[in-house]
């Protein structure tokens, strides 16, 4: 197992799955990890049914599949994707999803960062930002 730390929430790692918790330091990135947990968890309950049915599909193949999240905004399991690896098609995969996600929230803060491999599909793994209070607002 490893742990990335994020400017929001702080990231476990396994083999196949990663474990999102707000980031506990700062008052301020505790609550907008909150904020960005139950942004993602919109996706999960999205279609309404997964969080009620989890043994349906995952119909949103350009972000990174959550397996749970909690109401609070607690806790995050995710599909471990391959950030690491940048092939030669990186540039053309990241416009692609870009371009795909410019109706959503987290259209501007789909860069190099929050995106990894799925086997040979680019996909987003850090779909949490919506704007929402500015951080002074919150506090540190
Ligand atoms: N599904 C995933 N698979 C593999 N690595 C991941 C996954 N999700 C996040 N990570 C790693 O953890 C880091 C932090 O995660 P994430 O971007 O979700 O947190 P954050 O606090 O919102 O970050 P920031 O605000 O700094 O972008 C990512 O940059 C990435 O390296
Ligand atoms: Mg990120």
């Amino acid at each position: 197992m490893d742990i990335c730390v994020g400017s929001r929430r702080i990231v476990f790692r396994t083999e196949r799955r990663v474990f999102k918790i707000p980031r506990f330091t700062r008052w301020v990135s505790f609550i907008r990890g909150i904020n960005e947990n139950l942004e993602e968890r919109y996706w999960f309950s999205a279609d309404g049914s997964r969080r009620r049915n989890p043994s349906q599909k995952w119909t949103v193949p350009q972000l990174a599949e959550i397996y749970w999240a909690d109401r609070f905004g607690l806790l995050v399991v995710m599909e471990r994707v391959d950030v690491a690896i940048r092939p030669a098609s990186f540039q053309e995969d990241l416009r692609r999803l870009q371009d795909w996600a410019k109706e959503f929230s987290f259209a501007q803060d789909v860069n190099e960062s929050n995106v990894g491999y799925r086997g040979t599909e680019l996909v987003i793994c850090d779909y949490g930002f919506f704007g929402g209070t500015r951080d002074c607002y919150i506090g540190t």
